[in-house]
């Protein structure tokens, strides 16, 4: 049986989402569009389809995932003790891409938090994923529905590419709007932390919190310490192209960009670029494969376009990929994260 059904992004099918329902009542997967990137759910209380996640993607243990919530009394009931600054937070950006982490609440197996003693929750602004939580009536916790390290999907496709039949019911409406993933903030450190830079923004957070700071995600930190096994964080949404990244203003970027993508076409390796539209005439003569992501300075389309980008050049088989690499500020601080990682540049983030 065909696993993938077509869902109206706006107007979902009731009777679709039902089933999806039943799916992870009964302990089963469901791949499901957020507003950020596709998630691959289970029922978060259900210790048995929750490490079907794990097994799904092939993730290692170490590595917790969020819960998502259909309201502020789905995340209560999850956490142990809620910070003050929980609720202005959640009122502020819920539904919407940020992720908080709390102590969590003993019902919350230890098969999510990977046996730590804080929950993520996160309330999805998309209406596929909230009638799903409404349907449903469970708290679904669901990692990006990739492979373990490769990019993260943005659409079904990119689900069915991963996963396939591993997955109960795939739930396709489309491409999702933000491209990369929530943003992680744990607020049981004081001042609160980015663990991953994400959809909302250092700066929309500090508007409210006063300074908040960076810091390891768990992954980092388990590396850090020698415990994460090979190979494991080194490389994160990552292409099977090398990736190669350029900075500074447009003009230098053009230039750094198109003469290294003339030295390694020299050299017959097959060579692809994610470029501003203005570069293209500059770029397009000396590299094989180009995609543009809109005009330099776009960074929230370039956040939209990168996964699908670096899956598409994947399956027209190019050995390296040149990136335009955004400023560290507004989403091109999630941006640069994914592509750093991706490149296989472990940032160490301390302030
Ligand atoms: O936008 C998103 O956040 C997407 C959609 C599907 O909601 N989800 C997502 O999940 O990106 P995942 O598992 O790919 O990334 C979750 C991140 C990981 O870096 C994980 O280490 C961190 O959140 N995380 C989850 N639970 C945590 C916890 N209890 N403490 C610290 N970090 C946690
Ligand atoms: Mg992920």
């Amino acid at each position: 049986m065909n696993n993938l059904v077509k869902i109206n992004p706006s107007f979902p099918q009731r009777h679709w989402l039902q089933k999806a329902a039943t799916i992870l009542r009964t302990g089963g997967l469901v791949a499901f569009p957020t507003e950020t990137v596709y998630g691959l759910g289970a029922d978060a209380l259900n210790p048995a389809a929750v490490e079907k996640i794990f097994a799904a993607k092939q993730r290692p243990g170490w590595d917790p995932l969020i819960v998502h919530v259909r309201d502020l009394a789905m995340a209560e009931s999850l956490a142990s003790e809620l910070p003050a600054n929980f609720r202005p937070l959640a009122e502020k950006f819920w539904p919407g891409p940020l992720t908080l982490v709390v102590k969590k609440n003993p019902r919350v197996p230890d098969a999510v938090t990977a046996g730590r003693p804080n929950v993520a929750l996160r309330m999805p602004k998309h209406p596929v994923a909230m009638t799903l939580l409404m349907e449903a009536g469970l708290p679904i916790a669901a990692p990006s529905a990739n492979q373990f390290g490769r990019p993260s999907p943005t659409r079904a496709e990119h689900v069915v590419t991963d996963l396939g039949k591993r997955v109960d019911l795939i739930l396709d409406a489309g491409p999702t709007q933000l491209g990369v993933e929530s943003t992680v903030l744990d607020l049981t450190q004081s001042p609160p932390a980015i663990l991953r830079p994400g959809g909302v923004t250092r700066e929309q957070l500090e508007a409210l919190l006063g300074p908040v700071t960076l810091a390891p995600s768990v992954a980092d930190e388990l590396a850090r310490q020698g415990l994460a096994g090979p190979g494991m964080t080194q490389q994160h949404y990552a292409p099977r192209g090398r990736v190669e990244l350029f900075e500074g203003d447009r003009q230098i970027v053009i230039e750094r960009l198109s003469a290294r993508a003339a030295e390694l076409r020299q050299r017959g390796h097959c060579v692809a670029a994610l470029v501003s539209d203005e570069m293209l005439p500059v770029v397009e003569p000396v590299t094989e494969l180009v995609a543009s992501f809109g005009v330099w300075g776009d960074w929230e389309k370039l956040a939209q376009r990168l996964f699908a980008a670096f899956r598409v050049f994947d399956s027209q088989g190019a050995i390296v990929i040149l990136c335009v690499l955004p400023p560290a500020e507004g989403i091109g601080l999630a941006v640069r994260d994914r592509m750093q990682r991706a490149a296989g540049i472990l940032t160490k983030q301390t302030s």
